[in-house]
């Protein structure tokens, strides 16, 4: 079967699902996703509607595969994932803004100290980023129109124990649904 002519999500899910546990996953799961969003049109008409902006589409103890959508304008708070991410943008655009944890910036309530920003990546429709477990970032959508993106996380995303980042007070929080919803409109 020629993989590129018509998008099929449940033969994407089925792929990753195999190079999750291949000997080289995040470059397997990569290959794949760079394959998928080489025709970012197929896979817009393809996908599922979604209501929501996230959406797990699969999840075991080796590989979580998410739907994200992000909105024009809207920024998400920096956050790490405690695994290899891989991301596929098929809608839209985003930055992502990275950051690396640095003792020496102070903060009032946490002895951790802060983090700083290390560098940045634009992202648009057709593109792949892969990072690494102990990468930080934050997302901001570019685009007029939303981002939609297809998340590969080597491991169960929605049970690992993640910090998310103030950058304003330089606490690291854990990654709760309230934290992050107040340092999204923090950060507004
Ligand atoms: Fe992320």
């Amino acid at each position: 079967m020629n993989h590129t002519d018509k998008f099929d999500l449940d033969d994407l899910l089925a792929r990753l699902k195999k190079a999750a546990i291949a000997p080289d996953a995040p470059k397997a799961i990569r290959a794949i996703l760079e394959e998928t969003v080489s025709t970012p049109e197929a896979v817009a008409i393809g996908m599922p509607t979604f209501v929501e902006n996230e959406a797990i589409l699969f999840e075991d103890e080796t590989v979580s595969i998410w739907f994200c959508r992000f909105m024009p304008g809207i920024s998400v708070p920096p956050h790490d994932h405690q695994m290899s991410a891989t991301i596929g943008i098929y809608r839209g655009a985003e930055r992502n803004d990275f950051y690396e944890n640095d003792p020496e910036i102070n903060s009032e309530n946490d002895d951790r100290g802060g983090i700083r920003k290390s560098g940045k990546a634009e992202l648009s429709a057709g593109e792949v980023l892969s990072i690494g477990p102990s990468a930080i970032h934050s997302v901001t959508c570019t685009s007029d129109e939303p981002c939609c993106g297809i998340h590969v996380y080597l491991g169960k995303l929605s049970t690992v124990d993640r910090s998310l980042f103030n950058t304003k007070t330089n606490e690291t929080l854990k990654f709760t649904d309230d934290n992050y919803h107040q340092l999204q409109s923090l950060n507004g």
